[in-house]
């Protein structure tokens, strides 16, 4: 709490609210009396400028193009760390010890098989089922299966389900991806590591050995780490509000899940490579600038853009140094689609209308050339990036619940129907 106050005057009374201010970014006005006071409510539709809670997990300044989670900056975390210990950051709030890394690692390892029964929840989809459809089904239906981590008032319970979420989501990304291609299930494997794991789930056969190549598998890793958490996004503020009603952990999450799939948040790293595609050559870029200059077409340059970074988005930078390192490690350095992505962004950073906008690439522009470089298909690429958000939403979820202040979310409206009116007859209509 800081000594300033805000003031609002409405008509002839003026009313006066605390400014909370946190450890860094914007202060903030506490209105939560502004309805008792005034019989006002806020305004603020996409919540530009609301903040919904009080987090220490994740930091953003748009502005600078600046993410930590816990402190730690975005680019050091993905060159010296690894998933599993950005995980125990952003669950615990530190670094762990070797023997805690360790130790975090082994229960993970140790969850990531499913029941057997699910299995057949898959049976009941189409092949060509989108994996986001399956995965938003299956992980509600975890709740079937784990009753004794559904009660979210026990701490132990709570553990427990989280540690069960972030083992198995690969485990079930995996079988969706297996299923649409009619193979059959990869069991995971206690000896390899998060991130080979998945690729080992996704690609291998029962006929052959499937080898894992470390570059690749480090640029898994470093894809689920830039996807981790990001503060209060929208599908974080879905897990946020399901959360708040007391509702089961895993019915959170596959809220969370749905939420992602929107193009216009986790499903634009498929949507930008299906757009890259279509642009096809460097020569067609200016064509498809236009589109998306023109409001009267609802074309929009997919992995562009963000409602808070108003810089480059710092996860983008990294991810297009990891496209070029997995492009060339696997031969295909001169992609078609990786140059078309370059001079798209070369061009559209110098276009007024972008840089008036102070639209830059986000952390979806890059990730599907990399993704679609490793061998998976673009439908595959938003539940891999709910894969990665997993944590992210468990660590926010759990912050949530464990806060003294917690109180279901419930917004109000500012109302525009029709007021009040007597029931007429339909002889009278
Ligand atoms: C993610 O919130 C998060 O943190 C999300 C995320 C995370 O990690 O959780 O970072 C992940 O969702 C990244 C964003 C992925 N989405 C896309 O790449 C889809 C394309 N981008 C846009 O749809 C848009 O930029 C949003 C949705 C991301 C942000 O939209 P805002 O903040 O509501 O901004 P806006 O739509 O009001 O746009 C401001 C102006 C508008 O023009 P004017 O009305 O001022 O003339 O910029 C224009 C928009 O038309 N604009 C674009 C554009 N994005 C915004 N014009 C063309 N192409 C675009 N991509």
């Amino acid at each position: 709490m800081s000594d300033q106050t805000a003031k609002l005057t409405i008509g002839e009374e003026t009313f006066e609210f605390p400014v909370l201010n946190g450890t860094v970014g914007p202060d903030v006005i506490d209105i939560r009396s502004l309805y008792a006071k005034t019989g006002m409510f806020t305004y603020d539709p996409g919540f530009t400028s609301t903040a919904a809670c009080d987090s220490a997990i994740t930091y953003i300044d748009g502005d600078k193009g600046e993410l930590l989670y816990r402190g730690y900056p975005i680019d050091q975390l993905a060159e010296k760390s690894s998933f599993l210990e950005v995980c125990f950051l952003l669950l615990y709030g530190d670094l762990p010890k070797k023997n805690e890394l360790a130790d975090f690692s082994n229960r993970v390892t140790r969850h990531t098989m499913v029941h057997e029964q699910m299995h057949y929840f898959y049976r009941g989809f189409r092949r060509d089922a989108h994996p986001m459809a399956i995965v938003t089904g299956v992980v509600g239906a975890m709740a079937a299966f784990y009753h004794d981590s559904t009660d979210i008032s026990d701490p132990v319970q709570r553990e427990i389900a989280s540690i069960r979420m972030i083992a198995k989501i690969p485990t079930i990304a995996a079988m969706a991806y297996k299923y649409s291609v009619g193979q059959p299930f990869v069991y995971p494997r206690n000896d390899l590591d998060y991130a080979s794991n998945f690729l080992h789930m996704c690609f291998a056969v029962p006929a052959e050995e499937y080898k894992i190549d470390p570059v690749v598998a480090k640029a898994m890793d470093r894809i689920f780490t830039l996807h981790a958490d990001h503060e209060q996004n929208a599908s974080t503020s879905t897990v946020r509000l399901s959360g708040s009603s007391d509702a089961n952990p895993f019915a959170c999450i596959a809220a969370g899940v749905a939420c992602l799939w929107g193009p216009a948040h986790g499903g634009a790293n498929e949507a930008a490579l299906n757009m890259l595609r279509e642009i096809g050559t460097v020569d067609r870029i200016p064509e498809y600038i236009e589109k998306a200059k023109d409001k009267n077409d609802p074309f929009r340059l997919m992995g562009f853009g963000h409602r808070v970074y108003k810089n480059y988005d710092p996860r983008a930078a990294v991810m297009q140094e990891s496209a070029r390192e997995v492009l060339e490690l696997l031969g295909v350095e001169n992609n078609p689609t990786l140059q078309v992505a370059q001079e798209l962004e070369k061009i559209a950073l110098s276009d007024p209308y972008f840089v008036d906008r102070k639209l830059y690439p986000n952390v979806d522009f890059y990730s599907g050339i990399i993704l679609d470089a490793i061998g998976f298909p673009t439908s595959m690429f938003t539940a891999i990036f709910a894969l990665s958000r997993t944590v992210g939403w468990i660590a926010q979820w759990k912050e949530m619940i464990g806060d003294p202040q917690k109180k279901i979310g419930r917004p109000r409206q500012l109302y525009n129907g029709v007021a009040a009116r007597d029931y007429t007859p339909i002889s009278e209509r």
